[in-house]
C-alpha cells in the first residue's frame, strides 16, 4: 500500500467487530513501530498485549471508566465548543469504556523515561514521550494497512495500571490502544480540515 493511503485510511475507531487481530499482523504493527525515530536511538519501547476480559476490567477499574455522565450534561459542558470538536467528544466520551471491552485486543504501549513527567520542566526533558509517540504513529499506520485500527486512550492512573499488569514501576505508559476490526454501524466523524497552506511559514513567520 502506498503510504499516502494508509495515512487517509487512518482513522480513530471506538467500535470494534468481535473479531481477533491475526497475531502477524500485530507484530507487523509492532515490527514498523520499532522503525521510528527514537531521541537515545535506543527505541525503549515495550507493547503489553491484553486479550483477556479479567485484565480490560482491571484498566476499567483503574482509570473508573464505570462512571458515566449523561448525554444532556455532556451537550452542556461543550456547548461553546468548536462543533467539529464537539461532535468528537460527544461521540467519543460515552465510548471510551464500551472500546476497551469490545476491542478484541487492548496494547499498552510503555516507554523508559528520561525524565519523570512529573520533573520535565522543557519540551527536551520530554524527547522520550515524543519518541514513543512516532512509534505510535507507525503502529497505527500499519494496522490501517491491514483495515485494522485503534483509539489511542491517554490513562491518568497509570501507577495503579502498572501494578496491576506487572509492568515494571521505573517504565511509564504512553497509550492503552484498543485495536481491532471497524464494526459496521461505526460512526464517521469529520476530521477538521486545515488550510496547510496557512500554517506553513517561511523565513519569518
Ligand atoms: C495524544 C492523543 C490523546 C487522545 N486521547 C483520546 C482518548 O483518551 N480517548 C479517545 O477516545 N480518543 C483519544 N484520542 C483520539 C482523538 O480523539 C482523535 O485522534 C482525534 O479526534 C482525530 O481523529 P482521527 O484520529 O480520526 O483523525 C487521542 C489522540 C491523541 C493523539
Amino acid at each position: 500500500m502506498e503510504l499516502k493511503e494508509a495515512i487517509e485510511k487512518r482513522r480513530t475507531v471506538r467500535d470494534f467487530q468481535d473479531k481477533v487481530i491475526p497475531g502477524n499482523i500485530l507484530k507487523y504493527a509492532i515490527d514498523n513501530g520499532f522503525k521510528a525515530p527514537t531521541y537515545n536511538h535506543l527505541r525503549e519501547w515495550d507493547f503489553v498485549i491484553i486479550n483477556s476480559m479479567e485484565n480490560k476490567l482491571k484498566l476499567i477499574e483503574s482509570e473508573r471508566l464505570d462512571q458515566s455522565l449523561d448525554a444532556n450534561t455532556l451537550e452542556a459542558l461543550f456547548r461553546n465548543e468548536d462543533e467539529i470538536m464537539k461532535e468528537m467528544y460527544l461521540e467519543a466520551i460515552p465510548k471510551q469504556k464500551k472500546m476497551i471491552l469490545e476491542a478484541p485486543s487492548v496494547v499498552i504501549v510503555v516507554f523508559k523515561p528520561k525524565t519523570r513527567v512529573a520533573d520535565a520542566k522543557r519540551i527536551y526533558d520530554l524527547n522520550c514521550l515524543a519518541s514513543v509517540w512516532a512509534c505510535i504513529q507507525n503502529f497505527l499506520l500499519s494496522l490501517a494497512e491491514h483495515d485494522v485500527y485503534g483509539v489511542t486512550f491517554i490513562p491518568q492512573n497509570i501507577s495503579l495500571i502498572k501494578r496491576n499488569l506487572g509492568i515494571p514501576e521505573e517504565l511509564e505508559i504512553a497509550s492503552i490502544i484498543p485495536v481491532g476490526y471497524k464494526a459496521e454501524n461505526a460512526k464517521a466523524l469529520s476530521q477538521k480540515s486545515v488550510n496547510v497552506t496557512d500554517r506553513i511559514h517561511y523565513e519569518q513567520w
